[in-house]
């Protein structure tokens, strides 16, 4: 069942996007080489904590830190540790917060210094599908106009989405219903309506789009071991343009 968010909780659920947006900017700032994941995690809970809010992901399913790392190859879900960032990496970082009981949750990949012009250009399709499926929520279209548009443009500049993780409805719950797959046909599942807080998450490889899961459980990795990059945005539809609730730029 999708729930349909009163104006009062899409006000509670803005201020828990907001802590994940302030949190992605201030973690920027610290990407730089030489910086190990689990400072940036540290970092984080100094963060989540300022902000009056907990780490969404901490504790999830067994999950053992404040936020995902995933560096190159490592596609989500990256346990923050000792690796250091170097020069050339990609480092996608998933920050999820829980603030009053209501729940955001936002990722971005970012560039460690200077990297390859085919690093840079997966970056700009992956932050592109995420715009474009953004723009297919709006009353009235079918939730798998998300995925279609999402899956046709990523696949238009020869890169590949990855079908194992989805995106999802959030809220109340970090993971509510509907799921969003970055792949479909358009025109099936529920119709989109104003007041729905939904997660887009498109994550895209420069190979082949399957995947697989390290010995610590977590960690997805792409099979060929090429690049991959995750952006997501938790928005909220309305009768006019959605909304970007963790906006962050
Ligand atoms: N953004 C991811 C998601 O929506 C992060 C989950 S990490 C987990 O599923 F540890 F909490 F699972
Ligand atoms: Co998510």
């Amino acid at each position: 069942m999708i729930h349909i968010k009163s104006k009062q909780e899409i006000e509670q659920i803005k201020t828990a996007c907001h802590v994940v947006g302030k949190i992605l900017r201030r973690l920027k700032e610290y990407l730089h080489p030489g910086i190990t994941t689990e400072e940036l995690d540290q970092q984080a809970q100094r963060l989540l904590v300022q902000l009056g809010a907990v780490s969404a992901f901490k504790g999830y399913k067994g999950y053992p830190a404040n936020i995902c790392t995933s560096v190159n190859e490592q596609v989500v879900h990256g346990i923050p540790g000792k690796r250091q960032l170097q020069k050339g990496d990609l480092a996608s970082i998933d920050v999820g917060a829980k603030l009053n009981g209501f729940f955001g949750d936002a990722a971005w990949t970012f560039p460690v210094g200077e990297v390859s012009p085919q690093a840079l250009k997966l970056l700009a399709v992956a932050e592109q599908a995420l715009r474009i499926g953004i723009d297919q929520a709006k009353p009235g279209n079918h939730l798998s106009d998300i995925s279609y548009a999402i899956q046709t443009y990523v696949e238009s500049q020869g890169f590949s989405v990855v079908r194992k993780f989805v995106g999802h409805g959030i809220g109340l719950e970090m993971h509510e219903d509907p799921e969003i797959p970055n792949f479909g046909f358009p025109g099936r599942g529920p119709q989109l309506q104003a007041g729905m807080t939904l997660a887009i998450e498109p994550m895209v490889n420069q190979g082949s789009g399957d995947v697989e899961i390290l010995d610590d459980q977590w960690t997805a990795v792409t099979k060929d071991r090429r690049l991959s990059a995750h952006f997501e945005h938790t928005i909220c539809i309305s009768d006019t343009q959605p909304e970007v609730l963790t906006a962050w730029e």
